[in-house]
């Protein structure tokens, strides 16, 4: 490793600091033209993905969805959403009345960090009980009519390779989770078993990624939503697709033509991503080396791990905080985005909070203004690349749907259903996704397109799927 050029005097060491971010800009630039280059690989993949089983690194997984909720679903129904740092359980009771959603209640639960590299009855067992603790508290104005069995929605927001509406076999782990044992079984079955060993009685009705969930739940409330996008710890789209578009689905045509596809965007890669050393170099060390190459630059599990790799380069080579390199900064994931994201969002004249987050993650007291101005450029530098490559992707499923351009006459709103952490809480990104997204679209068709937020829509649409897909229907 290269280390501080000792003989560098004080101005020689800022002036390398300053050209390690500067290059940094440049490795991160995403002009127009490079996006829409972008845009249209990722359509390039979508055919291909849509072809045939591996037929590229765009999984486009069949959800077996092939209807959205349509408000008239009725009953009480239990969703169950896993796939980040914590997971939810929800129970709803539906009605076709005023409000539809008649009664809703939810509890969020974290995940202990062992059990997400432990075995998958570790884990099951973990989210079964938790299940039954919540099923447990359910009150009088919520109503099961008598002899039926409770039925849940389960979100499971990693790619599952489906085999009906109710199950599926996982096709690999993502975002830090890694538990070999449950890689190729059907996490349904899996579910089921330990909500058995846990004396829970439920069924499970629908298994749905959470950008299918979001979909779903983004659709009950406005009629004109067509795909989904997460933006959180990691990073994924559903859309609806037409049926005889998916030539590797070689079941019956369904009624409405349609199926939503799960695209596993995360995993979507192209020479044209502008990619840096520090990625590379996060990939190789990561739990899945080589694999969700965009959601390693995109989402909010990595951005914050991108931004520590570069400044504990400039720490090495350029003694950027102090003679010594801080210790806590060679710690990875010490820097996490939410910290990131406040320290872009300081807005105080002498950086104060920027100050203290150097201060209280990575032990650096007494940082310059000058030095605090350079984080906040770097966090600014990192979001941005994220945010219009996510808009990116979003042209191109626009592209593959035809909805890219205005076609006279046409005067129907298309909507796209946004939810995740990043997307909620990093403003400064979702207003970049979203400067950036028109800009591609340009001014006439991007008065067209319209962006929700579908705040906890994958629980949501969980439960309204299992109700769509009920036992009893
Ligand atoms: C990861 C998962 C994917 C999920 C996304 C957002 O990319 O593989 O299934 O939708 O994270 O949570």
């Amino acid at each position: 490793a290269i280390g501080v050029n000792r003989k560098m005097g004080k101005d020689g060491r800022w002036a390398r600091a300053i050209e390690i971010v500067k290059e940094m800009e440049e490795k991160c630039a995403t002009p127009i033209g490079k996006l829409k280059q972008v845009a249209d690989a990722m359509v390039v993949e979508m055919h291909a993905g849509l072809a045939s089983e591996g037929g590229s690194k765009l999984k486009m997984l069949i959800s077996y969805v092939d209807n959205l909720p349509t408000g008239d679903e009725n009953g009480l129904f239990y969703a169950l959403d896993l796939g980040g740092t914590n997971f939810r359980v929800l129970r709803m009771q539906l009605g076709q009345e005023d409000g539809r959603i008649v009664n809703q209640e939810f509890a969020e639960v974290p995940i202990p960090p062992n059990l997400m590299t432990g075995t998958s009855d570790a884990l099951f067992d973990y989210i079964a009980a938790e299940l039954a603790k919540f099923v447990s508290q359910e009150g009088e104005e919520f109503q099961l009519p008598p002899g039926k069995k409770r039925e849940l929605g389960f979100t499971f927001s990693f790619p599952v390779t489906q085999t009906s509406i109710a199950s599926g076999t996982l096709v690999r782990w993502t975002k830090g989770f890694s538990i070999d044992d449950a890689v190729g079984q059907d996490v349904v079955a899996e579910l089921t078993k330990a909500m058995e060993r846990q004396g829970v009685h439920m069924h499970v009705s629908a298994l749905v990624n959470d950008t299918v969930g979001t979909l779903a739940g983004g659709k009950y409330f406005h009629k004109d939503v067509i795909a989904a996008v997460i933006l959180g710890t990691g990073t994924n789209a559903a859309y609806v697709e037409r049926a005889h578009a998916i030539p590797k689905w070689h079941g019956a045509l369904p009624e409405s033509g349609e199926m939503v596809i799960n695209m596993e965007w995360g995993n979507f890669r192209s020479s044209h991503l502008p990619l840096t050393e520090y990625d590379l170099e996060l990939d190789v060390e990561s739990l899945n080396p080589g694999e969700q190459i965009f959601e390693k630059i995109i989402s909010g599990m990595y951005l914050g791990e991108i931004v520590r790799r570069v400044l504990l380069k400039m720490a090495e080579e350029a003694a950027f905080f102090s003679e010594t390199v801080p210790a806590k900064l060679k710690v990875p994931f010490i820097l996490r985005t939410p910290d990131m994201s406040a320290m872009h969002h300081d807005t105080s004249s002498d950086l104060k909070v920027v100050g203290n987050k150097l201060k209280d993650i990575l032990e650096i007291s007494n940082s310059s203004l000058k030095t605090r101005k350079v984080v906040v450029e770097l966090c600014n530098i990192v979001a941005t690349r994220g945010a219009r490559l996510a808009a990116a992707g979003i042209l191109g499923i626009l592209k593959k749907m035809g909805k890219d351009k205005v076609k006279v006459g046409d005067k129907q709103r298309t909507m796209i259903a946004l939810d995740g952490g990043l997307y909620e809480h990093y403003s400064e990104y979702s207003k970049c996704m979203e400067n950036t997204l028109n800009e591609l679209l340009g001014e006439e068709v991007s008065k067209s397109i319209e962006i929700v937020h579908s705040n906890d829509g994958s629980g949501i649409g969980a439960a309204l799927l299992a109700a769509s897909h009920s036992q009893y229907r």
